[in-house]
Order: C-alpha cells, then sequence, then structure tokens
C-alpha cells in the first residue's frame, strides 16, 4: 500500500546567493554605515539594542542596484505563483545594524505578499539565526511527540544567515532573529513588497 502525501498551503522561503556578494557587500556596507552616521538614532521598531534606517532605501538612488535585486526576484516569484501578468510590484526596504547582544523580536509583516531579508555582513555562526515560526496556529495546541523535527512537526525552522544571500517569504510567517553573540556587527537589508494590478487603485 502506498501513501500519498500533498502538502497543503506551504510556507515557502525563497532564497539566492548573490555570485558578486564580495564586492556587492563591500559597496552597500559603506552605504549602510554612512546611513547611520547621518541618522544615528535611526528608527524603533522590532530590533533590540540594533540600528535601523527609515524605511526609504527604495527611494535613495544609492541603493539602486539593491532595489533592483528585490523587485527582480520578487518579479520571478510572483510569476511563479501565478500573479496576473499585468502586476506592479511595489517595495519599501531599510538598513538593520545589530551590534554584538541585538536581536530583532518576532513579528510579521501585514498588508505586503512578500519579505524579506539580504545580508550584507555577519559572523556566522555565532551572529545568530533568523527564524521562523509554524503560522498553523491550531498545530501548537497539540505538539507531536517525535524525535526528528519535519516540516510537517516543526514549530520553529531556524535558519543561518549567510553573507550575499537573500531570503524571501510571505509577510504573514511570524519571524525573528537571535541575539548576536558575535563580536562584529550584522547588517542587513530587510524590505516588504506588494503586488498592485495596473490601472486598479492602491
Ligand atoms: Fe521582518
Amino acid at each position: 500500500m502506498k501513501i500519498e502525501t500533498q502538502a497543503l498551503f506551504p510556507s515557502p522561503v525563497w532564497t539566492t546567493l548573490f555570485d558578486d556578494r564580495v564586492s556587492f557587500n563591500a559597496k552597500l556596507l559603506a552605504l549602510a554605515s554612512q546611513l547611520r552616521r547621518d541618522d544615528p538614532n535611526g528608527v524603533s521598531n522590532t530590533n533590540i539594542r540594533g540600528w535601523q534606517s527609515p524605511n526609504n532605501l527604495q527611494t535613495l538612488s544609492d541603493f539602486e542596484e539593491i532595489n533592483l535585486r528585490i523587485l527582480q526576484i520578487c518579479q520571478r516569484i510572483a510569476e511563479s505563483q501565478h500573479f496576473m501578468p499585468n502586476v506592479v510590484l511595489q517595495h519599501q526596504a531599510w538598513v538593520n545594524i545589530s551590534p554584538p547582544g541585538a536581536s530583532n523580536q518576532i513579528h510579521y509583516h501585514a498588508n505586503c505578499h512578500f519579505s524579506g531579508v539580504y545580508y550584507i555582513s555577519l559572523k556566522a555562526p555565532e551572529c545568530g539565526s533568523i527564524f521562523f515560526r509554524d503560522p498553523r496556529v491550531a498545530s501548537r495546541m497539540f505538539t507531536a511527540p517525535i524525535t526528528q523535527q519535519t516540516d510537517f512537526t516543526a514549530e520553529e525552522v531556524r535558519m543561518r544567515p549567510e553573507e550575499g544571500r537573500i531570503y524571501v517569504f510571505p509577510g504573514w510567517i511570524e519571524h525573528g532573529v537571535e541575539i548576536n553573540e558575535s563580536d562584529q556587527d550584522r547588517v542587513s537589508i530587510s524590505f516588504n513588497v506588494r503586488a498592485f494590478q495596473q490601472g486598479a487603485p492602491a
């Protein structure tokens, strides 16, 4: 007897590693550092003991290349999920600089189709992992006695950040970042992306 499996309502995380990450990250790190020098207080959001820029990188020409890549990747994901061919993607992006001891509390991003993060600079593995919490709320009511976690039984999934890697996921997945226990800053760019039909009111 063959038992067949079908995953209903999956929670995908899409990821890719940029080939030119060393030179690309050197430029982004300089730009991120300059942003912080220009605005030492930044904004307070999910960051604990970290610095976060305003979510306006999409308006800054210095960040044009990463803005373009975010949109290109999300466009391909949207196409793979059969978004209408005339949709236009809009995004907001911001810099996170998390010094040793900083973390990002668990949260989700409402009112967007995709969220994500691109890692510019870090010291793995001590810099802490990004983690995702099972969005199937009712599944937490009666957890299974397991010897090993699977995609089905997992309550949380951790992914180790890597310089030059971008992660994209549905904004509705709760996620956070562990405490940076390394001795150097963890620097990343986060973003939210919304898809609009051309001509439709936003
Ligand atoms: Fe987030």
